[in-house]
């Protein structure tokens, strides 16, 4: 487990130790990025003649004079008004690529320095609900960003924020009270029957609610029970949690997510720190009463006729809401896990919530400076007219209905290009690929964006689709076991055809992508670069011949290049929660 600094990173150093040299006392940063024309092209020479009023391309002149190559760097030459384009050497590619070929656990990716603590509040769906279109995008970026923290060596802690607790409950229960038996125990039922059960009570709950006044007023003072933690009708509540898990885990396992019981912590468990937390508001003066209710103001937020829209902290009849358990659970989390940073995986449309949320815990001194909050808001998936997501009958769609429609049209592709699986492995395929693709769609696109549910476009052998990649993947499977007994290995002493050194300088960018990624909470970061690097892969494959190169040397050169790319295709369709098949 040795780390490796990019090829970007040691370019990055030596100019900036020219950029001193030329210039001391100026604090010039080389600005590098990749470039067409030549390696990488630094431009932070401009804004440093800039600064100290020299000629930029007599400036740029100098720096190269002062730049060490030989090793590293091959070539440097001025170009247009003062930037520099930056030739790698082959060998430096091919060194470094085998540092990370021989890192089996990491491909030499590092370790942040000071690693903090994130709590990511992701896939919170709703006990006795059905999950829907909107709780996919939550899960499988809350997922996703999680992997990618770790990675880096973040520490993360999820907290599955689960709706279990309110008002309500009370009709549920009441309803389950009067008609007990309702429910299955949760080890006799799968996934699909609990959710059917609470589906049945909550239809009848909800047709006596609607119809009996008095059952109304029976449901009305189980609400009153339920807060108040009497046993009895604790138990009962506990019934609807349980089958609603049953239901959650496996709309969980059919995504292929792993969900830990320890952290499905709903609104209910921070039911008791509730009355404190408004206890302190209040007397901190953070909070204070209007007409009844705890409020906190905010002069920068109004709604309709510039009136100020407070948050409730507690209603004027002292029950606690959703802000309540938001609060309370940023004091756990705060406090008692310690984060340093509070990630909320949830709908755009919560973020004034959050706003107000956020900015309350920092007036209580909850949230300092050393705690980031922060809400990734994801948009909204829209239907192929463009619209929210519906059924034909303008329904909400259900997640489960979606996800095997997936896999059902997954398995048709699969089967077409299948030649040598068996009707097991196609299902198995069908379903890596159906919920790969699903969830490549989602991450594919900046998750503060609304994106189209296609599944055609989804499950596309072309374009920019987790099948490609996964195809991709599999090809170069095909070819290492077609190269029998030669075994991948590299050869710093070649000189790399361009199709070679795209493909390596791609390839050595990894770490760095995944660290962008990560800190920016942009998994389509990450998922750009796996298009790219497989696009990569294809001119070099059309280009290169691999197993019939013209020298033993070559074959293994270009076989480590084959390899290499397999696992860092591997490694970052992982941390996008996406299954790599060895055959497709
Ligand atoms: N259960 C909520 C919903 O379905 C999302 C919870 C988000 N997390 C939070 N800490 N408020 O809308």
């Amino acid at each position: 487990m040795t780390s490796v600094t990019s090829l970007t990173d040691q370019v990055q150093q030596r100019l900036a130790n020219a950029l001193s040299a030329t210039r001391p006392e100026a604090d010039a940063d080389p600005l590098l990025r990749r470039s067409d024309r030549a390696d990488f092209q630094a431009n932070g020479i401009l804004a440093l003649a800039k600064k100290a009023k020299s000629n930029p391309r007599e400036l740029a002149t100098q720096v190269v004079g002062n730049i060490v190559t030989g090793d590293v760097i091959k070539d440097v030459e001025v170009s247009g008004p003062g930037f520099l384009n930056i030739t790698v050497s082959d060998k430096a590619i091919t060194e470094n690529l085998a540092a990370r070929h021989a890192d089996t656990e990491r491909l030499g990716v590092p370790h942040k320095d000071t690693p903090g603590v994130t709590v990511v509040d992701y896939a919170q769906p709703n006990v006795a609900k059905e999950m829907h279109v909107g709780h996919l995008r939550s899960a499988v970026i809350g997922d996703a960003l999680r992997a990618m923290l770790d990675f880096t060596g973040e520490k993360t802690i999820g907290r599955h924020h689960i709706g279990d607790w309110g008002t309500q409950f009370g009709m549920l229960i009441q309803y389950l009270f009067e008609h007990p038996g309702e429910l299955a125990p949760p080890e006799d039922v799968d996934g699909e029957q609990a959710m059917s059960n609470l589906n049945r009570v909550y239809k009848a709950s909800r047709a006596v609610f609607d119809a009996d006044e008095e059952f109304k007023e029976r449901a009305r003072k189980r609400v009153v029970a339920l807060q108040s933690g009497d046993k009895e009708t604790l138990e009962l509540w506990q019934q609807f949690v349980d089958e609603s898990k049953v239901y959650f885990n496996s709309v969980f396992e059919k995504l292929d997510m792993e969900v830990r019981d320890e952290e499905i912590v709903g609104e209910s468990a921070y039911n008791e720190g509730m009355p404190e937390t408004a206890r302190l508001l209040e007397e901190m003066g953070v909070a204070v009463r209007s007409e009844g209710a705890l409020v906190v103001f905010f002069d920068e937020i109004r709604g309709k006729d510039d009136q100020p829209v407070p948050l409730i902290v507690q209603k004027a009849d002292g029950g606690f809401g959703y802000a309540a358990s938001d609060l309370t659970a940023i004091r756990n989390r705060v406090f008692d896990l310690h984060a340093t940073t509070l990630l909320y995986v949830v709908d755009v449309r919560q973020s004034l919530h959050f706003k107000m949320v956020f900015e309350t815990a920092r007036r209580a001194g909850w949230l300092t400076e050393h705690v980031t909050a922060h809400n990734m808001g994801y948009g909204t998936v829209l239907g192929a007219d463009g619209k929210p997501f519906k059924t034909r009958e303008g329904e909400t769609v259900r997640l489960e209905d979606l996800l095997d429609e997936a896999v059902q049209r997954a398995a048709e592709v699969v089967r077409e290009k299948a030649q040598d699986l068996t009707e097991g492995e196609i299902q198995e395929r069908a379903a890596q690929v159906g919920i790969g693709a699903v969830k490549y769609a989602d991450l594919s696109t900046s998750p503060n964006r609304d994106y189209k549910f296609d599944l055609d476009q989804m499950v596309s052998l072309n374009g920019d689709t987790s099948v490609y990649l996964q195809y991709a993947y599999a090809r170069i499977q095909s070819i290492l076991r077609k190269a029998g007994e030669t075994k991948p290995a590299a050869h710093p002493e070649l000189e790399l055809a361009p199709a070679e050194r795209a493909l390596g300088l791609h390839l050595d960018a990894f770490g760095d992508t995944v660290f962008e990624a990560a800190a920016e909470y942009a998994p389509h970061k990450l998922a750009a670069y796996l298009y790219q690097l497989a696009s990569l892969y294809t001119s070099f494959y059309d280009k290169c011949p691999v197993l019939k190169a013209e020298t033993p040397a070559q074959v293994e050169n270009r076989l480590f290049l084959c390899d290499l790319t397999a696992r860092t295709l591997h490694q970052g369709m992982a941390l996008l929660g996406i299954r790599t098949p060895e055959r497709l």
